[in-house]
């Protein structure tokens, strides 16, 4: 896919396999604990699975943070203020996104997304919800410094990040990730984040691992995408999807575990697993105040306020881009 620059976001090779997904699996079948990174879980499948998981009654953070965003409108615009350039970080969702802008009355909105098919489809989406609202979709790699439109220059931004999207990154990626925004976004630019909260493990469990067993099928769809897409045998009916709390961490973690000793390839290669083995599939990393205010701070942001839903289960911060300065 090129880009307005001529730049390829997404290099593929000959057979149309994506050389970075390849990359990724094959080192990371490689370690000592095999591990692929959690953005390939989003193929189209993956994707309406995802959508599939916010439906399950286990499965609260989406819930609640809509909860927040449908609730506190009033709240937003005050520490807001209207006619801000809204810079959501993903190509954005359906519901999360009107409410915040309905709440602000924004002077305009750029999505950013790797992806320029859910880039054109979710602008559309919303120039439809807000006819007079000026939409500047941007394709970039929004974990990397990103050059915003020149119509949005004189406008006061407002970086949007939901989802507890920021959770899925080690601690090192999302401070990286938050310098990279601060730095496209600009000192005295505002950032909207969500940020799911630690609670009752066994809460946090069974939103990983739902009874209906969706989140299974979206940890196994990584497998199958795997077979398909790089000619692997991955026996998917030899593993088996696990949710596990990482104490230490603050993290959920998703693995596929061996049930028994299993040899594969992939792209060429020989795999094998011993029982009870797994492949580390995704984090998604759980907060409370006191280190979402650390986490934003490390990236430059000085937190303004945090809401919560009405059961306590997930957190939105306001945090303002501050100068650099080093002295107390
Ligand atoms: C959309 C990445 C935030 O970590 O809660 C849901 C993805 N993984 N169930 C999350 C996910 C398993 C979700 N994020």
């Amino acid at each position: 896919m090129a880009t307005k620059e001529g730049l390829k976001l997404v290099d593929k090779d000959e057979s149309g396999v994506d050389n970075a997904f390849r990359a990724d699996v094959v080192l990371g079948l490689l370690q000592p604990q095999k591990a692929v990174p959690a953005r390939w879980l989003y193929d189209d499948a993956g994707s309406q699975l995802f959508e599939d998981i916010t439906q399950v009654p286990e499965y609260y953070p989406t819930r609640a943070e809509t909860e927040i965003l449908r609730e506190q409108g009033a709240s937003f615009a005050e520490m807001i203020g209207e006619g801000c350039a809204v810079v959501e970080f993903g190509s954005g969702s359906s519901v999360k996104t009107p409410l915040l802008l309905s709440a602000i009355g924004p002077g305009a909105y750029v999505p950013l997304d790797i992806s320029g098919d859910f880039l054109r489809a979710a602008a559309a989406d919303l120039a439809v919800k807000f006819p007079g609202l000026p939409v500047y979709p941007v394709e970039a790699d929004f974990m990397r410094r990103v050059e915003l439109p020149e119509q949005i220059a004189a406008m006061p931004k407002l970086g949007f990040f939901p989802g507890s999207t920021i959770g899925n990154m080690v601690a090192c990626t999302a401070v990286d990730l938050l310098r990279n925004m601060r730095e496209t976004l600009g000192v005295g630019a505002q950032l909207l984040v969500g940020m799911d909260l630690i609670k009752d493990e066994s809460i946090l469990v069974a939103a990983y691992d739902d009874a209906a067993g969706v989140t299974a099928e979206f940890n196994y769809n990584l497998a199958r995408r795997i077979n398909r897409e790089l000619g692997g045998n991955i026996p998917l009916e030899h593993l088996h999807h696990e949710a596990r709390w990482n104490d230490e961490n603050a993290r959920i973690e998703m693995h596929l575990v061996a049930q028994s000793d299993i040899a594969f390839s992939v792209d060429g290669r020989e795999f094998a697993m011993v029982a009870g083995e797994t492949i580390h599939t995704e984090n998604s990393h759980k907060f409370d105040r006191r280190t979402s205010n650390m986490l934003l701070l490390a990236g430059g942001w000085e937190p303004q306020v945090r809401w919560l839903d009405s059961e306590r289960r997930f957190s939105l911060l306001l945090a303002e881009a501050k100068p650099n300065r080093s002295a107390p």
